[in-house]
């Protein structure tokens, strides 16, 4: 299904750092009233709040979740809500209950009530140590070895199995590491990469929390909003994967992000500090082979490094310039 505008699409997780953006987006295209965001917490972004409907929402409580579904009657449901990689670490047993229990609450209600599209994101994180670290395939050894990791696995099989049991027509990327500058992550490993360039555009140095030579697949944000829309508009008979897409943009490690910062700011410095993030980073693939995205509906990024750098810098001493 494409959305039109009198369609109504409902974004769950719509104040994480995927969501705001996406519920921008959204409703740049279609209008503010057509897309309802709702989060466990009222946005801090007071934007998201005036500029369209917002509701407050638990993905947990299926009452709560079916109440806003008949509320609003959507068509397409992005649901985002998630613990992501070391959060979920910490805590094991929540980082499941949310990140399946949410899954199982949006697809069944979804069939329940007549839900044309559901999208959900999965992540590099369903790969593991035995994975090939380069290039990573789409169909390979997975064995993820992260609480995050293995329900995003789980969560990938379970929608291919609504699709096909019950023909909902779920759609999901697997995410590289997601950098803008608009929101901020949560709880991630690869959210190094969002914090360096804050640090640089306040003058001040960084502390890596993974070490220099740690390579990893990243995506800035208009790349990945441009993906989830490419996927989601795409006619059905083109979506030849109903687990999840490799997804990928650029590859790099802290040193060589701190080197592309350098080329406009020569002062700025990085040290390293590697913590227990550093071990879920080593069990994730460098860089991803995303040949069936391209193939089947035409995947193509429009960034790399240097780009997204330039770019991040203009934009966030914008906003510093603004907030003083
Ligand atoms: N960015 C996520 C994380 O670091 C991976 O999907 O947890």
């Amino acid at each position: 299904m494409q959305s039109t505008p009198s369609d109504t699409i409902l974004v769950i997780g719509a104040g994480g750092q995927l969501g705001l953006e996406l519920t921008h987006e959204l409703r740049q295209r279609y209008g503010a009233s057509h897309v309802v965001a709702a989060d466990v917490r009222a946005p801090k972004d007071a934007a998201t709040q005036e500029s369209g409907p917002f509701e407050l929402l638990d993905v947990l409580d299926k009452n709560r979740l079916e109440e806003v579904m008949r509320q609003y009657k959507p068509k397409q449901v992005y649901h985002l809500a998630a613990l992501l990689s070391a959060t979920a670490e910490k805590n094991p047993k929540f980082g499941w209950q949310l990140n399946m229990d949410g899954l199982f609450n949006v697809l069944d209600a979804s069939v329940d009530l007549g839900v044309q599209q559901v999208y959900w994101p999965s992540s590099i994180a369903v790969f593991g140590p035995d994975t090939p670290r380069e290039n990573t395939p789409q169909l390979t050894i997975m064995n993820p070895n992260t609480i995050y990791g293995i329900s995003k696995l789980a969560g990938e099989q379970w929608c291919e199995w609504y699709f096909k049991k019950h023909g909902l027509d779920v759609r999901s990327l697997r995410y590289p590491g997601l950098i803008g500058y608009k929101s901020l992550p949560g709880g991630g490993t690869t959210d190094y990469a969002v914090d360096i360039y804050h640090k640089a555009v306040a003058g001040q140095s960084y502390e890596c929390f993974l070490s220099e030579d740690t390579y990893l697949p990243m995506m800035y944000m208009p790349d990945a909003l441009k993906a989830t829309l490419d996927l989601m508009h795409a006619p059905a008979e083109q979506i030849k994967i109903r687990s999840s897409y490799n997804l990928g943009a650029m590859s790099f490690s802290p040193r060589e992000i701190t080197a592309s910062i350098q080329r406009h700011q020569p002062d700025f410095r990085v040290t390293y500090q590697p913590d227990s993030r550093q071990q879920i980073a080593d069990s994730w693939p460098a860089s991803i082979d995303d040949s069936r995205a391209r193939q089947d509906w035409g995947w193509q990024p429009d960034f790399d490094l240097d780009k997204m750098t330039q770019d991040m810098l203009v934009n966030l001493k914008q906003q510093v310039a603004l907030s003083v």
